[in-house]
């Protein structure tokens, strides 16, 4: 499915959290299904939305995904009403997922006119909770929203977005190849007069993460990584004492 078409879908995505608590309670087999071209197994279970039936025992909610229209899983962001996770594809022998931060994609969704009517653009690695973190593999990029005088004054190593919603492009400059730090505070790249959103890539498939190329970067998502060891399933113990 196109980047876009997850775009439709993503304002109706913000308010799935409340949705699903109460999914949670229905018992199933062990999950081992397909949700578009992922297939779905232990530790991770899911809900299919249209149906409401869920897929595996109710294990650890840290887990649970949601089959959105019957092509994508997705994972819910840890913060409430924020945009989640497209997952791609899942390796259960590396435990990662290769995911899409959806609510970066409202950056690149036209019209690129409209810059002050977007939802807040949160960090990344804001919206992540244990069990899972940015995989070590990944390189972040970093978008600064500058002040006019701030632009005016911008470093070379920097690229002069093209089109990008939510920002002024004429004072908005991307940087790639940041390593990632774990702090989340990238006190070394901090530019005076810039908001800097931050969010992590893949490289491109010449292993390269060029600012310039920051679109493609976007899109193609990077790695998350899950810690073994789930907390043991949730037994819901309903017994009905008569
Ligand atoms: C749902 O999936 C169908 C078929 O894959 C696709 O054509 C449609 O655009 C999707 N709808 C949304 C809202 O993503
Ligand atoms: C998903 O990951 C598996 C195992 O790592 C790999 O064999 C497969 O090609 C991947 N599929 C896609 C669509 O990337
Ligand atoms: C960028 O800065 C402008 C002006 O300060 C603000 O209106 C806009 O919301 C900011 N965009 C993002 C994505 O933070
Ligand atoms: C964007 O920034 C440029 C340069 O500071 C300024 O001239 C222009 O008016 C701004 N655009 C809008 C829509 O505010
Ligand atoms: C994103 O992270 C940067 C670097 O730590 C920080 O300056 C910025 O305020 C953060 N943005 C948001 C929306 O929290
Ligand atoms: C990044 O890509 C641009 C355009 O594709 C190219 O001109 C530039 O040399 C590249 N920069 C690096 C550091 O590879």
């Amino acid at each position: 499915m196109a980047p876009s078409s997850w775009f439709l879908t993503l304002i109706w995505v913000w308010w799935l959290p409340l949705v699903l608590v109460e999914a949670q309670e229905q018992q199933g087999e062990v999950c081992s299904a397909k949700c578009g071209d992922v297939r779905i197994s232990n530790p991770f279970w899911f809900t299919d939305l249209e149906t409401g039936r869920s897929c595996g025992p109710p294990g650890s909610p840290d887990f649970q995904l949601t089959c959105l229209n019957n092509s994508y899983p997705f994972l819910p962001s840890s913060v409430r009403f924020t945009p989640g996770f497209a997952i791609l594809n899942i390796s259960y022998g590396k435990r990662s997922l290769h995911v899409i931060d959806l609510g970066k994609l409202q950056l690149l969704h036209d019209p690129p006119k409209i810059f002050n009517h977007c939802a807040p653009i949160w960090n990344t690695s804001v919206k992540l909770a244990p069990p899972f973190k940015i995989g070590p593999v990944n390189l972040e990029l970093i978008l600064y929203n500058c002040t006019a005088a701030a632009a005016a004054r911008r470093g070379n190593e920097l690229v002069l977005a093209k089109t990008m919603r939510c920002v002024n492009t004429s004072n908005t400059f991307v940087r790639a190849g940041v390593p990632h730090d774990p702090t989340g505070k990238y006190s070394s790249y901090a530019l005076e007069g810039c908001t800097p959103i931050v969010l992590p890539v893949l490289g491109l498939p010449s292993g390269e993460t060029n600012a310039s190329q920051y679109e493609e970067l976007i899109k193609d998502g990077f790695l998350l990584t899950w810690d073994e060891a789930p907390r043991p399933a949730r037994k819901f113990t309903r017994q009905i004492i008569f």
